[in-house]
């Protein structure tokens, strides 16, 4: 029997500053519960970690939000700004197989580890232009000075976005992540200036690569995400001129938010552990790269970024952990939730850097798996590495109590991250 009397409050403010003690009694009492989201949707929270994992990966639960019984009234509150627009639906987070598997193949043929691999030095050389720009300082905000700006020149970069044009994008993802989903005008007019300029910039490389047919990822030649996209795509299957923008769209949305907080939330647990950093930071100063890896997928697993994986829906009566789903229902996947069961995971409030058996859920699972994760893993061990080596020092500069989370039902991270350190000479 739930007790009922003992069940905590979600969606408060206490509960985004640390939700966990919230999802730990859910897990142990209502594993698969039913709520109102603050949005007014009624949605099921899973929150254990057998459970998750086999509902990140069970076909009959759907991406696509028209089969939520709610649809379309419904559509658009899933918290990534993109569905308001039609336009930029299509997308591979809304989608099943077989349009999912048509449109992943397609990205993965372009989004290459090998890309990723060449792409480290670009990374360490933006890393350390952030760290530049507050350096001498001895004070900064992480997040707005560091965190924000990384991820989306990183991604601009990769994608093929002219240097000239990278502040507009920071700019539109600065609204964005001020506003996430809300129906506020400034985000659907950053959404449309957004997909506007992809159009535009799509139909540019394709001319530009029909202007070299020699221009081929071997030879140097225009070697970026979008030309790489779209010489898969007039190689092989086609892809819309709505699919590629979209497709753009979500590399730029999935890509942006989720790293701002994992170096946000990665660098506020290293700060508030001094145990673990001390030892981090000791084998950096060995050389050694082998705990900086561990310490990014544990430092994801404690506190990563999505603490909700995004929305499915039940296409048909099922069961997750014995409890019935009707047909149309939400399910929301609670990453944070099973990354903390433990069930699974030793000691799993505490902070292992060194932790092997470590298979979180942070970057989901199944055929929606992070396409990201390369690039993700490239970018934070960077920022951390690069952070923890120039700024050795480093300190939190406020109360952690007086930190504030944003409230976003997707996405776990801080709005400031302060901090201070001896200035570099
Ligand atoms: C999917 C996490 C960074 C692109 C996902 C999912 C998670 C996730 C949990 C699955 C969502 C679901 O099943 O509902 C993260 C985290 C990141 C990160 C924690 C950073 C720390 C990135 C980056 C990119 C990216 C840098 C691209 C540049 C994507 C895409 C998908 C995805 C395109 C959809 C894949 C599909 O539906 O097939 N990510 N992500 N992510 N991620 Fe990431």
């Amino acid at each position: 029997m739930t007790d009922r009397a003992a069940m905590p409050e979600l969606f408060t403010w206490e509960f985004a500053t640390d939700p966990y003690p919230a999802y730990a009694w859910l897990r142990e009492h209502a594993p698969v519960h039913r709520t109102t989201l603050p949005s007014g949707v009624e949605a099921w929270l899973v929150t254990r970690y057998a459970d998750a994992r086999e509902a990140l990966a069970d076909p009959r639960l759907s991406k696509n939000p028209v089969h939520h019984a709610e649809s379309p009234g419904a559509r658009g509150k899933t918290g990534i700004p993109g569905e308001r627009s039609a336009d930029l639906m299509t997308h591979l987070l809304n989608i099943d197989p077989p349009d999912h598997t048509r449109l992943r193949r397609l990205v993965s043929k372009a989004f290459t580890p090998r890309r990723v691999a060449l792409f480290g030095p670009r990374v360490q050389q933006l890393t350390d232009r952030f760290v530049d720009g507050f350096a001498a300082r001895g004070e900064a905000d992480l997040i707005h000075e560091f965190a924000f700006p990384l991820p989306i020149y990183a991604i601009c970069d990769l994608l093929g976005v002219p240097a000239e044009d990278q502040d507009d994008f920071r700019d539109w993802a600065g609204m964005m992540i001020r506003h996430g989903g809300g129906p506020r005008g400034g985000v659907a007019r950053s959404v449309k200036r957004m997909r506007a300029y992809l159009v535009e910039l799509i139909h540019r490389k394709r001319a530009e690569l029909a202007a070299s047919p020699a221009g081929d990822a071997d030879d140097g030649a225009p070697d970026d995400l979008i030309s790489g996209l779209i010489r898969a795509s007039d190689h092989g299957e086609h892809l819309t001129e709505n699919e590629a923008a979209a497709m753009a769209f979500i590399l730029l949305f999935a890509g942006f938010e989720t790293t701002v907080n994992l170096i946000g939330n990665g660098m506020h647990t290293l700060l508030t552990h001094p145990g673990p950093r001390a030892e981090l930071q000791a084998s950096l100063a060995r050389g050694e790269s082998a705990l900086l890896e561990t310490a990014v997928e544990e430092l994801l697993r404690h506190d990563g970024p999505v603490e909700l994986a995004t929305w499915r829906y039940a296409t048909t009566q099922l069961a997750i952990g014995g409890q019935p789903i009707t047909a149309g229902d939400p399910v929301l996947v609670v990453l944070a939730a099973a990354d903390r069961d433990p069930a699974r995971f030793t000691a799993p409030d505490a902070v292992y850097l060194a932790r092997a058996d470590n298979p979180h859920l942070g970057y989901g699972h199944g055929i929606h798996y992070c396409l990201g994760a390369p690039l993700a893993r490239l970018e934070a061990r960077t920022a951390l590495a690069t952070l923890l080596t120039r700024l050795p020092d480093l300190r939190l500069a406020a109360d952690p109590a007086d930190l504030r989370w944003r409230g976003g039902l997707i996405m776990r991270g801080l709005r400031t991250l302060p901090v201070a350190f001896t200035p570099e000479a």
